[in-house]
């Protein structure tokens, strides 16, 4: 089956939303409501100081000082985006910039890739354990999933490859291949490659979502050229991680027979990314060439640093309680307990009552099977050390 770009998707959607019900655990864990003084381990946020806000606030300064750059950010723009941003970003993914669209986000990249590729009702794989606002996106055009477990090395290339074989068939596979969210691994490049053939060989499309990819503080990248070079890949970014959710800004690396669909879907819905935020985003990015660099070095030290206190004290102070990884980037860490009498539901709960919050392995299972239910996910991002040591302090009580 070739996965066919999707018109009807868009005809449909206003009605169906309609009918959208809040599934069980629908949500966003980051914005649960802790009770007040409990630290909390739950969204992948950057650090607050992480963020540079003195250089937004001046590039900010700058653009209302100047009045006619003022009124043009003030003024519909390109339903592509920015050309010198996109330029930019062009740069970075090693691609020619009319590939490059602008969205508000990684989410909304998400889901205009569902809405351009996954026909209604279509088989969709996903890695197990997912990333469920995914998911979420997905029931837009099909709650049809086909899980496919996560291991050491990233999403399982053999399993999807055995299933293909067998005759099951797919319109898309989605990926989150650096810093996976919430397992913290990372895709080896052979299963990238491994991937992107299937892919070309049984006519799905791959939806790499990629929002952590920037947050490297150890080990090799694997590298995105593979997913970059690919007609069969959707490759999603956002600068949520690096610059802060708040912009609502990310982008997309389209092949260049979607770009022209993904832009009337876009002319079907906000037209185009906000101008103002465009314009102080692309400023920054391409003032000295070098600013984005120094922003990411500086929020790589500090989550260098976080990883380290909280894995650190995890061994200290509940020696042989977890399996861990030493993550080599991103915001989570994805300890798994080894004691299998302990009842995770329990723990959780003895854990909010010491004044620690975490996300529950179960939150992001992709099927029933109960192996993710024995893991914890901790996000370290935001948490200062002194938090992150005294969180295990209290999880420490908890056990
Ligand atoms: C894997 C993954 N994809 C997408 C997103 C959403 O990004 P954005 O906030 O830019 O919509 C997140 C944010 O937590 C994420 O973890």
């Amino acid at each position: 089956m070739t996965a066919a770009v999707n018109d009807h998707n868009i005809s449909e959607l206003t009605a169906f939303s309609r009918q959208l019900t809040a599934p069980q655990g629908f949500g966003d864990a980051s914005l649960i409501a802790a009770a007040p003084g409990a630290i909390r381990l739950l969204g992948g946020i950057p650090a607050p100081e992480a963020l540079p806000v003195e250089d937004i606030g001046r590039a900010t300064a700058e653009l209302w000082q100047d009045r006619d750059a003022a009124v043009a950010s003030l003024q519909y723009s390109q339903t592509h985006g920015f050309v010198a941003l996109r330029n930019w970003i062009a740069q970075r993914e090693g691609v020619d910039p009319r590939r490059i669209v602008m969205t508000n986000g990684g989410m909304h990249g998400l889901s205009l890739a569902v809405l351009t590729v996954v026909e209604r009702g279509a088989a969709v794989a996903v890695e197990d354990p997912v990333f469920p606002l995914f998911l979420r996106a997905l029931e837009v055009s099909t709650t049809q999933t086909l899980p496919v477990p996560v291991l050491a090395d990233g999403f399982d290339v053999d399993y999807l490859a055995g299933r293909l074989a067998a005759g099951e068939r797919i319109a898309a596979a989605y990926i989150v291949p650096d810093f996976h969210n919430p397992t913290q691994v990372t895709l080896s490049a052979d299963k990238r490659q491994a991937l992107i053939g299937l892919a070309e060989r049984y006519g799905f499309y791959v939806i790499v979502d990629n929002p952590y990819r920037e947050l490297r503080f150890a080990g090799e990248e694997q590298g995105v050229a593979v997913f970059n070079q690919s007609d069969r890949a959707i490759h999603v970014n956002t600068f949520t991680k690096t610059l802060g959710p708040g912009w609502r800004l990310g982008w997309l690396v389209l092949p260049d027979h979607l770009v022209d669909p993904v832009i009337r879907l876009r002319n079907r819905g906000d037209s185009h990314s906000p101008t103002v935020t465009q314009t102080i985003v692309e400023r920054l990015v391409t003032g000295d060439g070098q600013w984005f660099d120094r922003v990411l070095a500086h929020a790589n030290a500090l989550y260098r640093e976080r990883a380290g206190v909280l894995i650190d004290a995890l061994h200290e102070q509940l020696p042989g309680a977890f399996e861990t990884q030493a993550p080599e980037g991103g915001l989570f860490l994805w300890p798994r307990l080894t004691d299998d009498n302990i009842d995770p539901d329990a723990l959780y709960q003895r854990a909010l009552a010491k004044g620690v919050a975490y996300q529950q392995g179960a939150f992001f299972a992709a099927s029933p099977q109960r192996e993710s239910a024995r893991y914890l996910r901790f996000a370290f991002g935001d948490r200062t050390p002194d938090e992150l040591r005294e969180a295990v302090h209290r999880l420490a009580l908890a056990f």
